[in-house]
């Protein structure tokens, strides 16, 4: 006998809120999320933020923002958003354009929006001038607390829709922010051999993560401090009439496919080409843009020159990735911990500014905190 299990696509159009049982006058959520580094790089998208190509990312754990949203119900009605932004304390001019703007593009699916003041409240705890990008663990921070409000107004909503729509809405205040919700792995963007995978939310890897992979490692060496010299939505948009585009994302598919074997199966030879490949792929596509750009400083090719040579005479599993910046995420199992410590304190340390780096390991996505 065959039962015939009908497929559930979910649309934009699901995750517009209708449902309202309940009213509430005034609360306040806090919600810590992490930030990620991705494996197969997200570089390029399509409106409304959709990924010209999946991707997939470890969680973090330790790096990661911690935000309060309180809420005060208006007392008249008015078509504009009431919001104050505090980071590390302190009112902050600085970021409640992004806030408002954000607010504008999920509006359509939280009309509520409009029916509160917002106080937002937010510190991270990597700090501030480390050249780690906040956007992800910040938008993902944001956008639980703002479904536990639309759960306080909808109380039936179930946890896989809650954690769906956060997704989904967290990827509209930036795309990899979409990762930082849930689960140490996260796919996001559809890709034929990954069942459930959407451009609109990441999804938990749905396969059995080899032992290897657990409690994998993420030191991040600090090479330069600075503000980004091309900011991310800059570079998704040199995508978009490049010339190795097209090869790219379909590259990015192959890619993922190839580590999903490596994450099911531990095998770290394959996983340490693949996520090297994509690290220099995502840099080599910057360096043939038009305008064109480094984004790697000497100080980064001499970390990944040192980090061929140790793993050529030692036969350790140690690999690095990079972001759309100049700063090294090695990456490497638990059990090698004490050997890269060494290595990283001997051979590598000099290369980072005031000698700076910080040790993360796969974390497991967003918590509430207990007011
Ligand atoms: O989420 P965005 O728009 O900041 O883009 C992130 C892009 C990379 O960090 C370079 C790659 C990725 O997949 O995280």
């Amino acid at each position: 006998m065959f039962i015939f299990v009908k497929k559930i696509i979910l649309k934009s159009s699901d995750f517009i809120f209708q449902d309202q049982t309940s009213h509430i006058e005034s609360d306040s959520f806090s919600w810590i999320a992490p930030s990620n580094i991705a494996l197969v790089k997200y570089w390029g998208k399509k409106e409304p933020q959709l990924p010209a190509n999946p991707s997939i990312s470890f969680t973090l754990n330790d790096c990661k923002t911690e935000t309060t949203l309180s809420v005060v119900k208006k007392k008249d009605e008015d078509s504009n958003f009431s919001i104050d932004v505090f980071v590390d304390g302190k009112l902050n001019e600085e970021f409640k354009p992004k806030i408002y703007k954000f607010f504008e593009r999920i509006v359509l699916y939280q009309p509520f929006l409009k029916d509160y003041h917002f106080k937002i409240e937010t510190q991270n705890t990597f700090p501030h001038s480390s050249g780690i990008a906040s956007s992800a663990s910040g938008m993902a921070a944001l956008a639980m607390c703002l479904m536990s409000l639309e759960q306080e107004l909808n109380p039936k909503m179930t946890s896989d829709y809650f954690y769906k729509k956060a997704s989904f809405l967290a990827r509209l205040g930036s795309g990899s922010a979409c990762r930082s919700i849930e689960s140490e792995i996260v796919v996001w963007g559809k890709n034929k051999t990954i069942k459930g995978s959407s451009d609109l939310f990441g999804i938990p890897f749905p396969f059995k993560i080899h032992p290897k992979f657990i409690n994998y490692q993420d030191t991040i060496l600090l090479v330069d401090k600075g503000v980004k010299q091309v900011s991310s939505s800059v570079g998704h948009s040199l995508m978009e009439n490049h010339p190795f585009a097209v090869q790219r994302f379909k590259q990015a598919h192959q890619n993922l496919e190839k580590i999903t074997e490596c994450l099911t199966t531990g095998n770290l030879d394959d996983f340490i080409s693949v996520v090297e490949s994509e690290a220099l792929t995502l840099h080599a596509m910057m360096m043939t843009s038009q305008p064109y750009f480094i984004l790697m400083k000497p100080n980064t090719l001499q970390i990944i020159e040192k980090v061929w040579e140790f793993r050529k005479q030692t036969n350790l599993p140690i690999c690095f990735t990079l972001d759309a910046g100049a700063n090294v995420h090695l990456l490497y199992p638990e059990f090698v911990k004490h050997e890269v410590k060494q290595f990283i304190e001997s051979e590598l340390v000099m290369f980072c500014e005031n000698n700076s780096y910080i040790c993360d390991s796969i974390g497991m996505g967003a918590y509430q905190l207990s007011i």
